[in-house]
């Protein structure tokens, strides 16, 4: 018999989670502020693109175990488990805006029944366990950290085949209920005091992070003494320590998560009295890396005032249709500061932007490159390595292309008579 859960907030975290839950037989309450996105959710409509996330959504409405509320009071009345997935944005400090968390925690207080476990699904600070247990004011109820580590793009995997179950909590009792919610979930699951739960968290994005700042600056070296990358992650990669995952060179690192969770962990490990000058350098890399990219487009076209850019991909990275602080964005917005044309596709992106208006966005690879200097491509999408090179050449004013992903076949360019730079391989 499933237990009862309540999940607060369905973005990418709060929707897998819930529908994950209801796959392995609990009891689930999806609740959440947005009224029109719970209407959606209650037909079967998922608003996010997440492989197999909408066949689980639909089986859980099927079953019944799986129900939509609009509100967080409603959701817990009887809740034995209440998970927080609602946002922990940047704030502007780099510290993590918690209002959410709290106005979440204050608004289930009072509806809790005795018992109940609030379990921290959200990216929150070291020391947030004890932030939550003050806001709920009770204490009658326990509050766990069970963090999540969700890729976007293979998020539903990712719950059911985690590589770890971190779980953080003082209560023995409470850790335990909560570990017995993955009974069927085959994985390492680790029992930790909260502190450790939410470092883990923090230490593992941040690690990810260093590790791809690493490869990027790596690019950089590899670009100036004349080495090709891609090689040179080949032949790292088989030092077991280093491992081949996680060490493609590119145009910086985004998403919802890695830029917010870095700031944060260098904000509180700042806070804590340690100043964490190693992830400082990993994060201004990345900063670079943006404009290493702006600079090799600009010397590929000599001036971009008034050149015309095609960029191919839109989004963070490919699999996923979140522009959450894509390095691509950040990309063509330089473009377009810098008096360049820019006309960009993606294939989940359709209309204009509201963060980028300047943008034109084309709803076909080879329309965006028409009459452009130069292609950038910015998400390695799959799609991308399969168009048709002539029909590409043919469009372009000049047959020039700056590959921030090394997606493109080099020497297939070469023998139409393209120009091409990629990220450590001239
Ligand atoms: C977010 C954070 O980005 C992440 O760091 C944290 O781990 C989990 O929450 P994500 O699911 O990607 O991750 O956020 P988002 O897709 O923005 O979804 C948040 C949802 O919470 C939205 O549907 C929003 O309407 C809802 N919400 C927000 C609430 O239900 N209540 C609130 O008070 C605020
Ligand atoms: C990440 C973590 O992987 C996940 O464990 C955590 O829970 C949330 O944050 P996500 O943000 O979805 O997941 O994206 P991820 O696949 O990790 O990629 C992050 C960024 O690194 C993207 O911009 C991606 O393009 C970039 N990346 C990734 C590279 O540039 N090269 C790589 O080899 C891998």
């Amino acid at each position: 018999m499933g237990s009862r859960i309540a999940v607060i907030g369905t973005g990418y975290v709060g929707l897998t989670t819930g529908a994950c839950f209801a796959h392995l037989g609990h009891d689930v309450v999806c609740a959440d502020v947005d009224e029109a996105k719970i209407e959606r959710l209650r037909s079967g409509e998922v608003p996010i693109l997440e492989s197999g996330l909408e066949e689980m959504v639909r089986e859980g409405l099927r079953s019944g175990r799986l129900r939509f509320v609009v509100g967080a009071a409603g959701a817990v009345r009887d809740a034995e488990f209440a998970y927080l997935c609602v946002p922990t944005p940047q704030g502007l400090d780099g510290s993590a805006d918690l209002s959410y968390i709290e106005a979440a925690a204050r608004e289930i207080a009072p509806h809790l029944p005795p018992a109940a476990v609030v379990v921290n699904k959200s990216t929150v600070p070291v020391g947030s366990t004890r932030f939550v247990e003050q806001a709920l004011g009770r204490s009658d109820v326990f509050v766990v950290s069970n963090p999540e580590f969700l890729r976007e793009g293979s998020a539903v995997t990712d719950f059911l085949h985690p590589d770890r179950i971190i779980i953080g909590s003082d209560d023995q009792s409470a850790a335990i209920r909560v570990a017995a919610l993955y009974l069927d979930v085959p994985a390492p699951l680790m029992v930790t005091d909260p502190a450790s739960a939410e470092t883990i968290k923090y230490a593992s994005n941040a690690f990810l992070a260093t590790k791809l700042s690493f490869v990027n600056a790596i690019a950089a070296v590899c670009e100036a003494v004349g080495a090709d990358v891609n090689d040179v992650v080949l032949g790292m990669g088989y030092d077991k320590r280093i491992g081949h995952e996680f060490l493609k060179p590119g145009p910086g690192w985004g998403g919802s998560c890695f830029p917010k969770d870095s700031r944060a962990l260098l904000y509180l490990a700042k806070e804590a009295g340690y100043h964490f000058d190693l992830l400082e350098g990993v994060i201004s890399v990345n900063h670079e890396q943006f404009e290493r990219v702006v600079e090799k487009i600009r010397r590929m076209v000599g001036t971009l005032e008034g050149s015309t850019v095609a960029v191919w991909g839109l989004t963070f990275k490919a699999n996923t249709d979140d522009l959450r602080e894509s390095p691509s964005l950040e990309i063509v917005g330089r473009l377009l500061d810098s008096g360049a044309v820019v006309r960009g596709y993606d294939p989940t992106v359709r209309g204009p932007l509201d963060q980028l208006p300047g943008l034109q966005v084309c709803d076909d690879p080879y329309a965006a490159c028409g009459g452009a200097d130069v292609l950038a491509v910015l998400t390695e999408w799959d799609e991308f390595k399969w168009l048709d090179l002539d029909k590409v050449g043919e469009q372009l004013r000049h047959r020039q292309v700056v590959d921030g992903r090394n997606l493109l076949d080099r020497s297939a360019l070469a023998r139409r008579g393209f120009r091409y730079e990629g990220i450590g391989r001239t």
